[in-house]
């Protein structure tokens, strides 16, 4: 079969290649891929790809690490046609499908089915519990080849993305909440926050696992490596209430001189008051590091004051996402 297990970090031109290719969409333009987002994941390939004289000896001792970056690839007399990425979320259960892509002549003809299956199959065999991927709402050929192949539509999610110069000026929190940065490998109060507020649907098929949150110790020098080399800086910070004790809200966010800022927001709807705080804050700090690059954020329809209070300061809706998942 033709049908071939991808190689990182041998294999980079060929998904570098391959994804803004196959990622068009000349009937909703607006989902296609954009020069700075195919050009975020190129430079992330790119400086992993330099550092694989250091990933390939850790990956012989590191199972998180083996299991990050695996995929499949579809060559037709030679040439690369088709992909999928499947990886474990760090140590936990749960593995993500990604980089779905065909080329556009040769659709239609069960590649896309066969290279899922393979992404599940290897998901299964290293003992994974379950699968996620995300599909844009109203990409019904992705959509319909995932609902055929067994997986449920658990979770819809808004994509924002702030492109104003400026950014808007940090509230003060309200009394009763403190902020803290946080260490980068924090797991902790992520784990605290996301395992209170998720909802058990939600849960039960992107279950909040403490083992895919800790980033094993022999992982994080290579990991504050790609990221350097990536031009990125990612902080993280928590919003505590006094009583209840309790985290509130986190922000993690990646900003890079060029190229797309990614954000990640949780808020308990119990704090909504502290919603626009986090908001301006992160927008504040990216801002100081990129002072032109689109600011993207994913939020789930369940943290709605959350959504409200990103919209309130100048986020644009993009995209609506749906996020599918099996059970293995
Ligand atoms: C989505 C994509 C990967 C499908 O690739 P493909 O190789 O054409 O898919 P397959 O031939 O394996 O199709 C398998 C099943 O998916 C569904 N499907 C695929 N294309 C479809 C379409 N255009 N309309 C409706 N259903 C479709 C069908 O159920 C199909 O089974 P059938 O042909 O027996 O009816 C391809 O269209 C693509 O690369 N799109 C751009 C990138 C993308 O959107 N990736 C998904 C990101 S989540």
């Amino acid at each position: 079969m033709p049908i071939r297990t991808m190689r990182l970090p041998a294999d980079t031109d060929v998904v570098a290649n391959l994804l803004p290719a196959a990622f068009q969409y000349p009937e909703n333009p607006e989902w296609s891929l954009t020069r700075d987002e195919a050009q975020a994941i190129v430079d992330m390939m790119r400086s992993a790809k330099r550092l694989g004289f250091l990933l390939v000896p850790l990956a012989l001792v590191s199972s998180s690490l083996r299991d990050a970056f695996g995929g499949f690839i579809w060559e037709e007399d030679g040439k690369p046609v088709g992909l999928v990425n499947v990886s474990r979320l760090g140590m936990g259960g749960t593995w993500t499908i990604g980089n779905v892509a065909v080329l556009p002549a040769y659709r239609r003809r069960g590649l896309a089915r066969l290279l899922v299956e393979a992404a599940i199959a290897r998901a299964r065999e290293r003992g994974g519990k379950n699968v996620v991927l995300d599909v844009i709402a109203g990409n019904v050929p992705a959509y319909e080849l995932y609902r055929r192949l067994g997986f449920e539509h658990f979770n819809t999610s808004t994509e924002l993305e702030y492109t104003r110069a400026e950014a808007p000026q940090t509230p003060a929190l309200p009394s009763g909440y403190h902020a803290n940065r946080l260490p980068l490998f924090d797991w902790r109060q992520t784990f605290a926050l996301t395992s209170r507020i998720t909802p058990a649907p939600v849960q039960r098929f992107r279950p909040v696992d403490a083992a895919e949150l800790k980033v094993p110790l022999p992982l994080r020098i290579p990991f504050r490596l790609v990221v350097a080399l990536s031009g990125s800086h990612p902080e993280k910070a928590a919003v505590v209430a006094d009583s209840p004790r309790e985290v509130a809200g986190l922000i993690t966010y990646e900003a890079r001189r060029r190229g797309v800022n990614q954000c990640e927001l949780f808020l308990d709807p119990a704090h909504a008051a502290i919603g626009p705080y986090l908001v301006a804050r992160t927008l504040q700090s990216v801002r100081a590091v990129s002072p032109r690059g689109a600011i993207q954020v994913s939020i789930p329809t369940w943290e709605q004051p959350l959504l409200d209070a990103a919209l309130a300061v100048g986020f644009e809706q993009r995209l609506e996402m749906h996020s599918l998942g099996m059970v293995l």
